[in-house]
């Protein structure tokens, strides 16, 4: 007998609760810090008959879950996952998002998801605030930091083009230390990177910026955007984010601020004048799923002036006529048209915590950071290669060589201890330290460095 999809009987009741009661335990009880990636060929064996004609319920789904799968994705959310960029989702946000998907709320239009766009929106605007976005900016809420710069940077073309007509080839600045995103976004445009050297701390400043565009390549090659970045990801480095837009204005260049990973301190009581300037920027983009404590994938894109992003990035068909275009439609800041409010589990954790502990959490992480910057300074054998501005530390365990970060970073991965890799600076490796979450504490990042110390390769 086929089972029903959207019955509700007892099976449907009993696994329904398992789920939430998963969801629960996952987020009460400490993670196991050795899950993470198991071979392709063993995963593939041990769910290879899990799609069959009539289906095997919701609890041996839930099973194979729990016990095969999971196991095999790392605990981003980990107080010792240290690498790339983790995430600490709120209790409240990550049940909120149970909530979302049991909602079916189609977030693009007005019409459609009103309740959740206001709230959405009221999010954006808290943010809108932090940055000094005049009342009139607005946006939406994507799923990464990429897909914000790329509409960020659609529309800036798009202004661009109303303004000067069409040209053959256009071109983005922006530095080495950019994200990688932002050279995606460009190929994805078919656009050029016309590229901008770095100050000694990573920082794309002012004067760079004017000698990179009154160069024969920059007179060239008609540059009709700068990214900035509000927090690079490799070396948590701010941009010169006042003396850029003072660039941008003279020459009519629109200013992208991605701040993915870094803006987020927009929040926080002790960084908030690192960003001075970015009140000036035409859009700027910020993870809530990175540093604002919501779940993936969520990526809030603001608009200074969103006119010119609804005329770019709005889809017209026949059966999308009745849309009423005089309403805020989320589908027309971005380049998607169907979409989940997937801005709501931030907006819910901000109502239930209220925004203080948004700056306490953010706070923590760069405090943090700083101290276990004096601390590697404070250490013999080791070697601090910049002072953090953000939660970044960039440090050598001095003679290390980049095999040698890998056998360690591996084996502490594998064992359960610590999650940090390696990465580059300056063309020379180096460990890299990432903070986010607020239970990372300096006593544990001391035992990083005693770990560092002791160690030797068996
Ligand atoms: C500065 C910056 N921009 C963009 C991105 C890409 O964001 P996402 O992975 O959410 O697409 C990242 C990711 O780490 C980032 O740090």
């Amino acid at each position: 007998m086929t089972r029903s999809m959207h019955n509700w009987d007892d099976e449907t009741d009993l696994f329904s609760h398992s789920v939430i009661g998963y969801a629960i335990e996952r987020l009460r009880t400490p993670k196991d810090k050795r899950w993470g990636a198991h071979p392709a060929e063993e995963l593939h064996a041990a769910i290879e008959h899990a799609i069959t004609p009539n289906g095997s319920g919701g609890l041996e789904a839930l099973r194979l879950f729990r016990d095969v799968l999971m196991p095999a994705c790392r605990p981003m959310d980990d107080a010792m996952n240290l690498a790339y960029v983790p995430t600490a989702p709120s209790i409240a946000s990550t049940m909120f998002d149970l909530v979302v998907s049991a909602s079916s709320i189609f977030g693009g239009n007005w019409e459609a998801g009103a309740g959740a766009i206001a709230a959405e929106n009221q999010a954006l605007r808290w943010l809108a605030d932090l940055a000094g976005f005049p009342a009139s900016a607005g946006g939406v809420f994507v799923s990464g930091g990429s897909a914000a710069n790329l509409s960020a940077l659609v529309t800036a073309r798009e202004v661009y083009r109303e303004r000067h007509g069409r040209s053959d080839r256009l071109t983005i600045a922006a530095t080495d230390e950019v994200h990688a995103s932002v050279r995606a976004a460009a190929k994805v445009m078919d656009v050029d990177v016309l590229p901008v050297p770095t100050d000694e701390r990573g920082r794309l400043t002012a004067t760079a910026l004017r000698t990179a565009l009154d160069s024969d390549a920059g007179k060239a090659s008609h540059v009709f955007a700068v990214v900035a970045t509000g927090g690079t990801t490799n070396a948590g480095a701010i941009d010169e984010l006042d003396g850029i837009a003072d660039v941008c204005a003279e020459r009519e260049l629109w200013m992208h601020v991605d701040g993915a990973y870094g803006l987020a301190a927009l929040c926080s009581e002790v960084a908030r004048e690192r960003f001075h300037g970015i009140e000036r920027a035409d859009s700027f983009g910020v993870d809530p799923h990175k540093w604002l404590f919501a779940p993936y994938d969520c990526a809030a894109l603001v608009y200074r002036d969103p006119a010119p992003a609804a005329s770019t990035h709005a889809q017209h068909g026949a059966y999308l006529d009745a849309v009423n275009r005089g309403e805020w439609n989320p589908s027309d800041y971005a380049y998607h048209l169907s979409r989940r409010a997937r801005g709501l589990p931030l907006w819910f954790g901000l109502v239930t915590y209220g925004t203080r502990a948004y700056t306490e959490a953010v706070d923590k992480a760069i405090t943090t950071a700083r101290e276990f910057a004096d601390a590697v300074e404070a250490r013999p054998g080791f070697t601090l290669l910049l002072q953090p501005e953000l939660s970044v530390v960039l440090f050598t365990a001095n003679g290390w060589t980049r095999d040698q970060y890998l056998e360690w970073s591996q084996r502490r991965a594998r064992e359960g201890s610590w999650l940090v890799v390696p990465t580059t600076w300056r063309g020379e490796p180096c460990l890299r330290i990432c903070l986010v979450h607020p239970h990372t504490t300096g006593e544990a990042l001391a035992g990083l460095l005693d770990d560092l110390a002791s160690y030797r390769k068996p």
